[in-house]
């Protein structure tokens, strides 16, 4: 019988400098804290087992910059959890930080596929986008996880950087391909609010140069033969995140750490955000909760609808309006996906789609 899918995320909130587009929960001052911070993870996952966590299917390490703290920390995290074998642990690194150690020892704690911060692919692009790494970093970092084994490898890269012009992108992708990625993430530079972007509108990008590097990014991913098969997500065959499709299908998962969100149950909650505060509750033996919600029955149908049509599992024709049926192309099981045109307007379809009846 196949295992029930249950997730772990596991936040790890420091960075060695900040991205100035950048507005995750992470901090490049409090790195005393990296110790406390992760013996308090520990806690909060031993915490989980005992309340009844069941096996867990997937793990995602994300940030901030996982590979900053010692391997043999964050694996004290995850030597709590029942992982199930053969299940999906990936890490996010970010390419300074790679080294063919660090990289041995997370396959020996059965991490099976890497995801790495690269961006961009051109110097000046990554100097413009406030990063410290060079494509070098990003070549010899690649080289140390297939030297020590892992084979699933993906690259994140973002395109919008001021100055970045469309043969930039190009480059960027075309040298990340010759990486032989299994997986290619690619967004586009959104404008967080409170970030330093957000206070400079002449670094805000352009959102028809946008389009055009969405729709360079999809032909030169798909001609490599990885198909897109979320938004921003692409992937060879058998390759798609298993953690992500899982977020994408409503599944249930566990957030450990500052600013993790969990999904239990049919309730969403999410931890508080400073490591101090997070540090000092799991201290007094306190919740580390911030907020939760329970979406009415209505409400997740919709949500649901509403994450497939971003996916390629699409949708069934019947909830999509006749004003945005030309952004879907409809199969013969009478399930719409978007066109590529549909995709850079995935959000206008998305709020459009009608449940009724569902
Ligand atoms: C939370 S970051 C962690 C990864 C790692 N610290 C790094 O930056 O290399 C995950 C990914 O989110 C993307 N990202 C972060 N901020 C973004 C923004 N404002 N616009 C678009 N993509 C962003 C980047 O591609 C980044 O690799
Ligand atoms: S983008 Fe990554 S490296 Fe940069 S500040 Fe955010 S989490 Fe840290």
């Amino acid at each position: 019988m196949k295992q029930p899918e249950f997730g772990v995320y596991v936040h790890v909130p420091f960075c060695a400098s900040r991205c100035d587009y950048c507005a995750f929960a992470t901090w490049t001052d409090r790195h005393h804290l990296i110790g406390d911070y992760l013996a308090a993870c520990v806690t909060q996952a031993r915490a989980a087992v005992e309340g009844g966590l069941g096996p867990v299917t997937s793990v995602f390490v994300g940030g901030g910059t996982p590979n900053l703290v010692p391997a043999i920390d964050l694996f004290a995290v995850l030597d709590e959890l029942p992982i199930v074998e053969g299940a999906e642990v990936t890490i996010e690194c970010n390419p300074d930080e790679v080294d063919l150690a660090q990289m041995k020892t997370y396959v020996e704690h059965r991490v099976t596929r890497i995801s790495l911060g690269v961006q961009s692919m051109v110097p000046a692009v990554l100097a413009t986008l406030g990063r410290v790494h060079d494509p070098e970093n990003v070549r010899r970092a690649v080289d140390a996880a297939r030297q020590a084994g892992i084979d699933r490898l993906n690259l994140d890269l973002i395109y919008g950087a001021v100055g970045e012009s469309l043969d930039d992108w190009q480059t960027s992708l075309a040298e990340a391909l010759k990486l032989r990625p299994d997986h290619v993430s690619a967004y586009a530079l959104t404008v967080e609010p409170g970030t330093p972007l957000a206070d400079d509108p002449d670094r805000h990008p352009d959102d028809d140069v946008q389009a055009d590097k969405y729709i360079l990014a999809d032909e030169m991913l798909t001609d490599a033969g990885l198909a897109n098969y979320e938004i921003s997500n692409w992937a060879k065959s058998g390759q798609e995140c298993q953690h992500n499709l899982l977020y994408w299908r409503q599944g249930e998962y566990l957030g450990l750490g500052v600013a993790a969100h969990s999904h239990i149950d049919g309730r969403r909650f999410w931890s508080v955000r400073t490591p101090e505060r997070f540090v000092s509750a799991i201290a007094k033996g306190q919740s580390t909760e911030a907020g939760s919600e329970t979406l009415d029955p209505e409400a997740r149908v919709l949500e649901a609808l509403q994450l497939s049509i971003r996916t390629n599992r699409g949708v069934p024709a019947s909830v999509v309006p006749e004003e945005v049926s030309h952004l879907v192309l409809v199969d013969e099981a009478g399930t719409a996906r978007l066109t590529r045109d549909g995709r850079l307007l995935a959000n206008e379809v998305a709020v459009r789609l009608e449940p009724r009846g569902e």
